[in-house]
């Protein structure tokens, strides 16, 4: 008889399979954290300070830091390869005496990240022609941004609907339609940080965003050269509450599908690797989220997909050159130089120098970023079609003889990871803080968090940082008993009362006009 049984398991493991219940079985925690980059290791972080140990961290990449990520490119004088940063580079907003601090300051400070201030000032301007003196033009825009955050506050506390960025700029007087340079300062100004440009941005959100950070703590960003990468501080942090090989940071692991409910969460993995989860927390990019990179069962509710598909997933390319550093032909005491293309705005505009007292001196090093359509151009492109485009860009500024060709190129390619498909979220206009919150919002026992679900810090580290913290918080309260959905909103009818923006976020348009602005 026990031979005939032993016959038939064999039969019914395999029908088990076929009907679709996991054969294996899947590894229990408590809590399953979604990728490791700054919101996942900082919503871990989050447990372990409320004594909640019981969790996993499912990773894509072979170590953690997500877009927070370098690598090495060039050499030095004595052939040591250099660092440079592929992602997140600048700490941005630093801290006022005894007022507000950025935490992403803070942990810098704690693990010495090696920054340097990044003097907005110390800009030359170009055009096709070589040097050209438009800096006034810089005053101009200005003036003009004096006028669009005022009207981006009488929007917001008059709760008129908001505009794109563009309509601020025109009350303001900007009006750059039919003039390359001052196509140029506009980017450097607007684009080179939302990286997007301000038609398809909200005045009113691109404002707020600057306000919280620049406002609220400083106006400084301090740029990080630190030969160990920025993410130092981040795996400092991490290795406060994870041992070395802790079994609970799971690397090289490619989450595929999360089927999420009421009672729990349940992920596998591309290896066939499947956890039971009592709460989920997904820290995956917006363009994670919108490329179907990941499958969620159940297919999200209309008002889940609608938030991911109406916020924006910026990229932003910074493309390295390292020249001989005895034949570096820029001057080094300046840190940027403006390329206004006689064409096509945002084409190869902001050269920012490496090789400049403070940064990697000495290296030889110049970088140069694009966004947006550019940057998809130049993500498409080969390395050489690339390389060829900046340097007939430099031989125009600088003069054909005084540039050598490099001995180094290198650039990431953000908009065709699958582990972050671009390079971090913008808000566009017309879009609601109530749509935004439908983008934030937990689903049963998933939870999300990350840069974009930040209302005020959308882009920035502290967005990570903030959005981690707060996710992990909710699990916490969940686990101890005390769960509250999270607000959603269905149907949307394109407007958000006043009282939103103070209760579900703290922030005000009075809030952040006093730090000497
Ligand atoms: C080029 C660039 C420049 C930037 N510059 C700045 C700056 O100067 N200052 C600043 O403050 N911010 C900057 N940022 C933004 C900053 O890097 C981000 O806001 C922040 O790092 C986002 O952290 P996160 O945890 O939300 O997301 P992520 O860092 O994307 O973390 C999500 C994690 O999920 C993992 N993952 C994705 N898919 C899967 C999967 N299927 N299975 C398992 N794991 C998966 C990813 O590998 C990643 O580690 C920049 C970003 C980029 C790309
Ligand atoms: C966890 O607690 C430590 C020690 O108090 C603190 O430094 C850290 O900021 C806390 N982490 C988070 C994410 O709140
Ligand atoms: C992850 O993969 C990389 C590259 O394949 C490998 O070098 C590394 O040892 C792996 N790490 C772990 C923890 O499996
Ligand atoms: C450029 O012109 C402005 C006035 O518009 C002047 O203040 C500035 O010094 C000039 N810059 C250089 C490098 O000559
Ligand atoms: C931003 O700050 C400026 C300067 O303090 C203020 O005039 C404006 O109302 C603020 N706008 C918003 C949207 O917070
Ligand atoms: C961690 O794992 C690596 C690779 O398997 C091993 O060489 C190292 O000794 C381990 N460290 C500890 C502290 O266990
Ligand atoms: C994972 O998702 C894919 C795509 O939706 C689906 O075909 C597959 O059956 C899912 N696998 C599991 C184990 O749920
Ligand atoms: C910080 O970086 C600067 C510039 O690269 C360098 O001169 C200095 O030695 C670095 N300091 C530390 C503590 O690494």
């Amino acid at each position: 008889m026990a031979n005939y049984k032993h016959l038939l398991l064999v039969p019914l493991a395999l029908a088990s399979s076929v009907l679709g219940s996991p054969a294996k079985k899947c590894e229990k925690t408590s809590v399953a954290i979604l990728g490791g980059g700054v919101a996942g290791i900082t919503a871990a972080q989050t447990l372990s300070n409320s004594s909640i140990h019981d969790f996993i961290i499912l990773e894509y990449n072979s170590d953690i830091g997500g877009r927070m990520r370098h690598t090495t490119f060039g050499q030095d004088a004595n052939g040591k390869p250099l660092t440079v940063e592929l992602g997140a580079n600048w700490i941005q907003g630093l801290g006022t005496n005894g007022g507000p601090q950025n935490p992403i300051w803070l942990l810098a400070q704690k693990y010495g990240v090696n920054n340097t201030y990044s003097d907005y000032s110390s800009i030359l301007t170009y055009d096709e022609t070589g040097y050209v003196n438009y800096s006034s033009l810089f005053d101009d825009y200005e003036n003009a941004y004096s006028v669009t955050e005022e009207l981006a506050g009488t929007i917001l506390s008059e709760n008129l609907q908001d505009r794109n960025a563009r309509a601020g700029f025109t009350r303001g007087d900007w009006r750059p339609k039919k003039d390359m340079k001052m196509q140029a300062v506009e980017w450097w100004e607007w684009d080179w940080e939302y990286a997007y440009e301000p038609e398809v941005s909200s005045l009113v959100f691109g404002i707020v965003n600057f306000n919280t950070t620049f406002y609220q703590w400083s106006d400084e960003n301090n740029f990080v050269v630190d030969q160990r990468g920025f993410n130092t501080w981040l795996k400092g942090e991490a290795s406060t509450f994870l041992k070395k090989n802790d079994t609970r940071l799971r690397l090289n692991t490619t989450v595929t599908n999360v089927t999420y409910s009421d009672t729990g969460v349940t992920i596998t993995d591309s290896q066939g690797g499947c956890y039971q989860a009592d709460y989920a927390i997904c820290t995956f990019s917006l363009g994670v989220l919108q490329n179907e990179a990941v499958s969620f069962q159940p297919e999200f509710p209309e008002w889940k997909q609608d938030g991911i598909d109406n916020f924006d997933m910026g990229t932003y390319t910074k493309i390295f050159l390292q020249f001989p550093p005895d034949k570096v032909f820029w001057p080094k005491d300046t840190q940027y130089f403006l390329y206004a293309d006689p064409v096509e705005r945002g084409f190869y505009p902001v050269f920012q120098s490496l090789d400049t007292p403070g940064f990697l001196e000495g290296s030889g090093i110049i970088f140069v970023t694009v966004v947006h359509d550019q940057s998809y151009r130049v993500e498409a492109q080969t390395d050489e079609e690339t390389k060829n485009q900046v340097l007939a860009v430099l031989r125009d500024m600088f003069g054909a003889d005084k540039v050598p060709d490099p001995i180094a190129f290198m650039y990431p390619r953000w908009s065709l990871e699958p582990w972050s498909y671009g390079s971090y979220s913008n808000w566009p206009y017309g879009v609601t803080l109530e749509m935004h919150q439908n983008l934030r919002a937990n689903l049963g026992r998933l939870y999300f968090a990350g840069e974009a679900t930040s209302a005020e810090y959308f882009g920035f580290l502290q967005g990570a940082w903030y959005e981690g913290q707060s996710a992990a918080e909710q699990v916490v309260t969940c686990l101890n008993g005390h769960c509250a959905q999270e607000v959603h909103y269905s149907p949307l009818y394109g407007s958000t009362p006043p009282n939103q923006y103070d209760e579900q976020n703290g922030w005000t348009v009075t809030s952040f006009q006093t730090n000497g602005f």
